[in-house]
């Protein structure tokens, strides 16, 4: 079976999203990032059985939201599909001038998961140091997802409990830092991931993305890892269902 553990899906991005769930042929977790996304998230995981969902407030979105937005998440984790807060995070890439509030928003969604006992989705980006000192003060698990640090940061992330998410960027022939950390990681300690729509794996970069093509990301850990695919896929979707208590 197949598990994508984290991907976008908004009817804004796909002419026919019915058809990109229906062709999946496994579990997918779809992560919202503000109000807008996360309500489709809710209504996604109440339409389709193999669809589950994560709600959060990504760092990019936190002028976007208010004291509902919250509410929203929090009245929502009762729900047995919604398995983790996410996207949350920090993202200094876009922007570097909001750091202190970013912290504020992701320390207040690490409240709740812990509050919750949810798990989480994790967004880093050029902020990993932050990233680890803020997510070491609290005892929750995750993933964190799209993994681009190094070697050494991903094992002080799985000290803590959490898993590395690995996508379609792995796939790419620039990727030799990620693939060498693959390598290196045990297989219980990742997770597939596509990120779509984004970062479609080889050999469709480029294109928009979706969840089936963790095939692809599969296909190219059992390449790297010389290990028998069946194998890959059956290890990284029992990570999977621990890390996010899926029922399957
Ligand atoms: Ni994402």
């Amino acid at each position: 079976m197949l598990i994508d553990t984290h991907c976008h899906l908004s009817n804004d991005d796909y002419e026919n999203l019915d058809d990109v769930i229906k062709t999946m042929d496994g579990i997918m977790i779809a992560s919202g990032c503000n109000d807008k996304t996360n309500r489709e998230v809710l209504e996604l995981v109440s339409k389709y059985d193999n669809v589950y969902g994560t709600l959060g407030i990504h760092p990019e979105e936190i002028d976007n939201i208010s004291e509902e937005s919250f509410k929203l998440i929090e009245e929502n984790l009762s729900n047995p599909k919604i398995v983790a807060i996410g996207e949350i995070g920090l993202d200094y890439y876009w922007v570097k001038d909001n750091k202190e509030k970013q912290i504020e928003i992701f320390e207040r969604q690490l409240k709740i998961a812990e509050k919750y006992n949810k798990a989480i989705v994790v967004h880093s980006r050029d902020s990993i140091q932050d990233t680890y000192d803020i997510l070491k003060k609290y005892k929750i698990k995750g993933t964190i997802h799209c993994f681009s640090s190094s070697l050494e940061m991903a094992r002080e992330f799985i000290k803590l409990g959490y898993k590395i998410g690995v996508g379609g960027t792995v796939t790419f022939k620039n990727s030799k830092k990620l693939q060498e950390i693959v390598k290196e990681l045990d297989l219980k300690d990742i997770l597939l991931e596509t990120d779509s729509p984004y970062l479609s794996p080889e050999p469709f970069r480029g294109k928009r993305n979706k969840p089936s093509n963790v095939y692809y990301v599969a296909a190219k850990i059992s390449e790297l890892k010389d290990i028998d695919i069946k194998e890959v896929l059956s290890i990284t979707c029992s990570n999977a269902a621990t890390q996010f208590d899926l029922h399957i």
